[in-house]
């Protein structure tokens, strides 16, 4: 297993895990992902933290097949428990997926593999695993999402986003804000081809890349 940066939440007695980025982000990932996923299939969204905005997608997109993940036991406990308090027959079970192990997922299974608030959290030469199992994990016409906090070449986007990449390359130097342009390039080279950048609130980006 990888080593990962455990996600700061609170948790409720019946196990739901609750992260206030997930809370504040929700709505406007929601609005935006209408304008990028299809109207029906399967997205595998990895490293899905607390469950809480694969509780919220599946809600908002009923006839998509929600497939969430993490690597973390205790997030996966917290997806179940979203799961559980749901409902929703559109939300599948957590799988265990490690970013940087080969994925217990079918080739083709996914029409979109979705990723938000992953990729400054992981080393470079993860980023490229990523991208190669999310490639075989897509069906033709796949699509890769992604949703974070980016570099814009060598450019923060505010001395805010400066200071928050310092605060995690502090803690570990392998880790920290990507490029557009270093993500993109990892994309093109796994077969996958950028074809939107959403700007997002508090200058995140939403990154989407077509298969062909
Ligand atoms: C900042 S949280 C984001 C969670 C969720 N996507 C959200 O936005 O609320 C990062 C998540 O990535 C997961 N993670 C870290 N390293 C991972 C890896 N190597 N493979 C899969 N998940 C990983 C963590 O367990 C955590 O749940």
């Amino acid at each position: 297993m990888a080593r990962h940066i455990v996600q700061e939440a609170n948790e409720a007695p019946d196990g739901r895990r609750v992260a206030p980025a997930a809370v504040r982000n929700s709505g406007p990932l929601i609005e935006a992902l209408r304008v990028r996923l299809p109207s029906q299939g399967c997205i595998l969204e990895v490293a899905s933290g607390t469950g809480q905005h694969a509780a919220a997608f599946a809600a908002a997109f009923p006839a998509l097949d929600w497939i969430p993940s993490d690597v973390d036991p205790c997030q996966r406990d917290s997806i179940a428990a979203w799961r559980r308090e749901s409902g929703l027959k559109n939300f599948a079970e957590p799988l265990a997926i490690d970013i940087a192990a080969p994925w217990p997922v079918a080739r083709g299974r996914a029409q979109v593999v979705l990723t938000i608030n992953l990729l400054h959290l992981i080393p470079e030469p993860f980023v490229l695993r990523l991208f190669e199992e999310a490639r075989a994990a897509l069906s033709d016409r796949g699509r890769m999402i992604v949703y974070g906090p980016f570099l814009r070449g060598s450019s923060y986007a505010s001395d805010g986003d400066r200071a928050f990449d310092a605060s995690l390359r502090d803690r570990d130097p392998a880790i920290g804000y990507k490029s557009v342009e270093a993500v993109s390039d990892v994309a093109l080279a796994t077969g996958l081809t950028p074809i939107a950048t959403d700007a997002m609130p508090a200058n995140n980006l939403l990154l989407t890349f077509a298969a062909p």
